[in-house]
């Protein structure tokens, strides 16, 4: 991306603090897996949002005085040795010359500069809780410049997390450019691997593909560890071991999506690992592909978050009614809750730099109403393990389908359709 983007979007953050006040924005640190050898570094979502600077342990301050605002960046220093070893560092130069930072500094100056920056503040606005030693080091900061000379008023602390998430909640065409490309890569991927499938293989065989065909395409990395999970094992919802054998006349369930220039993507499809759904697989999968059809429908900028959620309970509840899984009246049944025996999960959740995207689902007192630009997922799902009270025939069934959803001016677009959804369609792609 542009390195103006970032700037703007650093620009349009500080001009959202009041007049004399200051945010502290804390990058990734590198992470060591065992000894010696670190896992792949990856940048905090917000702080690449704000910057494009990838190096670890980088701080950015942004700063509103008397509203002229600017842009500080703290960053790893020059060192010849370590970039023989790890790798190119802009340094403070290069991250104000090529970032468009409007000053730079060696990370090491942090605890000289920042309560420097601070002093006079009203306000510091950050966000506490994600890391306890950065959190002290604030505070630390904060008090040297409230004790500073003349400063009368101490400053107050303000918690940022959702001034900074909700800017992200709303995608830029940049943004949208790239998710687009992410979730094209992710649906390229299901709609090859699902053709392969066969009873005999193992979860672990289909993970192993899914993430090469994420990488072959330019996602190195998944999104998310990927849920590979045959049979029964569909309903354990965050089910990661990927370690068993697929059986003939069961389903597997992938929730499996690649991550593309920082963006990720987040794909469910639930297919039968011999390529034909059983009667009861089908009727369950029905209920679930309506659900998912009917609430991607209600992503529409004006209408409430919470619209997709109420139309995927309901249509579940009649679907389970339908079948006598669930007995007595659907309304009934929807208003006492239901269907939480068999779908215990929200319809969706933000998508964008995290799968779990920032950004808050409530303003005020209320459930927000989608506005375009935004990009939900939307991804219901029924799950009947071997202890629910049912007749042993819906026993182990578990379906997911989950769909990328970006909200446009009239209407939204599925940014995964390319995956069949449809039974009919997935039982012809895998024939
Ligand atoms: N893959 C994580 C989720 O669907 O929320
Ligand atoms: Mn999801
Ligand atoms: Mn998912």
């Amino acid at each position: 991306m542009e390195k103006n983007i970032f700037k703007d979007r650093r620009e349009r953050l500080t001009n959202a603090i009041p007049n004399n006040s200051a945010l502290i924005l804390k990058g990734a640190e590198s992470k060591y897996r065992n000894s010696d050898t670190a896992y792949a570094f990856r940048q905090d979502s917000s702080f690449y949002y704000f910057s494009g600077f990838s190096e670890p342990s980088s701080v950015m301050v942004l700063v509103n005085d008397n509203n002229n605002i600017y842009s500080i960046i703290f960053v790893p220093m020059k060192d010849k040795v370590k970039e023989i070893w790890d790798g190119y560092r802009a340094g403070p130069e290069g991250a104000v010359k090529d970032y468009l930072f409007d000053q730079a500094f060696n990370n090491s100056d942090l605890d000289k500069e920042v309560p420097e920056i601070l002093k006079g503040k009203q306000k510091l606005f950050y966000s506490f809780g994600k890391d306890q030693d950065f959190d002290k080091k604030v505070i630390e900061w904060t008090n040297i410049a409230n004790s500073a000379e003349r400063h009368s008023k101490t400053i107050d602390m303000v918690d940022s997390t959702s001034l900074v998430g909700n800017i992200r909640l709303i995608k830029d065409d940049a943004e949208i450019d790239v998710l687009k490309k992410s979730c094209e890569i992710s649906a390229d991927a299901h709609v090859e691997i699902m053709k392969t499938i066969k009873p005999g293989q193992t979860e672990q065989d289909v993970e192993t593909q899914y993430l090469y065909e994420f990488a072959k395409r330019g996602s190195r990395f998944p999104a998310y560890t990927p849920i590979v999970a045959g049979g029964e094992n569909a309903c354990v919802l965050h089910y990661v071991e990927n370690n068993q054998p697929l059986l003939d006349g069961e389903l597997i369930l992938v929730d499996a999506g690649g991550e593309y220039e920082m963006y990720a993507s987040d794909i469910t499809r639930t297919f039968p690992v011999n390529g034909k759904f059983s009667t009861e697989q089908r009727e369950i999968y029905n209920i679930v592909y309506k659900a998912n059809q009917e609430a991607i429908q209600a992503v529409r900028s004006g209408n409430n978050i919470m619209e997709p959620q109420i139309i995927s309970e309901k249509v579940i509840t009649r679907g389970l009614v339908d079948l006598g899984i669930l007995k007595g009246d659907p309304d009934e049944l929807y208003e006492a809750g239901a269907h939480k025996d068999f779908y215990m999960h929200k319809v969706g959740h933000w998508l964008g730099l995290d799968v779990h995207d920032a950004g808050d689902y409530m303003e005020g007192d209320e459930f927000m109403s989608y506005k375009p630009g935004m990009v939900t997922t939307i991804e219901p799902g029924i799950y009947i393990s071997s202890s629910a009270d049912v007749d042993d025939k819906w026993k182990g069934i578990g379906v997911r389908i989950e769909d990328d959803i970006l909200v446009t001016n009239d209407g939204n677009v599925n940014l995964t359709q390319k995956v069949p959804s449809d039974p009919d369609e997935i039982e012809a792609l895998m024939s």
